[in-house]
């Protein structure tokens, strides 16, 4: 049996990178998904029509995961669609990058605002829910679960980058103390942290020839990360397989938490 099957996920920011990469893995598995996107709606039809093409239930909804109105409308129109969730993926997220000289206040909200405030709306709306309802033991042995996006910058200082990288800090703190609050209630909540994964969001990272080699100096497994990497790992954790798994940050980086630079110095 798929290890997702007869479940509904909903995954933010969706229609692209390692929220759509998610979306189609955990549909592989069994899951439907809501799609949830901000930019151009052919982006998510074309993920909508994937997944419903492998046989799956799949809606596409845009709204700003930083407006608690629109986010609660989404919740609320995803539960009218499928009846239930069992899943959560709070994958939207952005960078507005600058020295901290030149870091202007609009750009720090922004980051704060989608990597964090949306990341704690959406887990409140699907707290909300899954308290609201019944358990689902035929789909899954957790009455619900969350799974945060975080990133390697959870730990990892990042000049240059200041808004995102005390956003996912944040995301790691707030993961960590929404588990603690659940746990007793049967809800399972973890993040993901990845490395660098080959998307929009990090293009200059990789794209050249001089960038590639420059990022591989970071990642010992000596490549870049792939949206699969990290959709697999999603799957995981919003299965059976992890239940014991809580509160947990997992990397998924190449090794990228290695303070790789120690690798032949020090
Ligand atoms: P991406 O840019 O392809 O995906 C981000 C998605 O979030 C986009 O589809 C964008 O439209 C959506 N989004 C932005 N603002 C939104 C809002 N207000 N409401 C709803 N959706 C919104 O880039 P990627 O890499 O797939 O990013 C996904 C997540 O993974 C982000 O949280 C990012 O911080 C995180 N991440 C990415 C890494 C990488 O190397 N690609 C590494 C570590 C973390
Ligand atoms: C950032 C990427 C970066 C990666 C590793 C992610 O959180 O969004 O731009 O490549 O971390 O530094």
């Amino acid at each position: 049996m798929s290890r997702l099957e007869g479940q509904v996920a909903l995954i933010t920011g969706s229609s692209s990178g390692l929220g759509r990469a998610t979306a189609l893995a955990m549909a592989k598995e069994g899951a439907n998904v809501v799609v949830n996107y901000i930019g151009r709606q052919e982006a998510a039809d074309e993920v909508v029509d994937k997944i419903q093409a492998m046989g799956r239930g799949a809606m596409a909804y845009r709204a700003d995961v930083s407006v608690e109105e629109q986010v609660q409308a989404m919740f609320a129109a995803a539960i009218e669609e499928f009846g239930a969730l069992d899943t959560l993926v709070n994958n939207a997220g952005l960078q507005r990058d600058a020295n901290l000289i030149d870091m202007s206040l609009a750009d720090w909200n922004k980051v704060i605002d989608v990597n964090l405030t949306g990341q704690f709306l959406c887990a409140r709306e699907a707290l909300r829910h899954f308290m609201a309802r019944e358990e689902r033991p035929e789909v899954s042995k957790a009455r619900g679960k969350i799974i945060c996006m975080s990133s390697v910058h959870e730990a990892i200082p990042w000049a240059g980058h200041v808004n995102y990288a005390a956003s996912k800090a944040g995301v790691m703190m707030m993961m960590k103390s929404i588990a603690q609050e659940v746990g007793p209630m049967n809800i399972r909540v973890n993040s993901i942290a990845p490395g660098a994964i080959r998307t929009p969001i990090n293009t200059s990272a990789w794209e050249t020839p001089e960038a590639y080699s420059a990022l591989m100096e970071l990642i010992p497994q000596r490549r870049i990360g792939e949206p699969e990497d990290v959709g697999n790992v999603a799957v995981w954790l919003a299965s059976d397989e992890s239940d014991y798994v809580h509160g947990a940050s997992i990397f998924v980086g190449g090794g990228m938490m290695l303070y790789p630079g120690f690798a032949d110095g020090g």
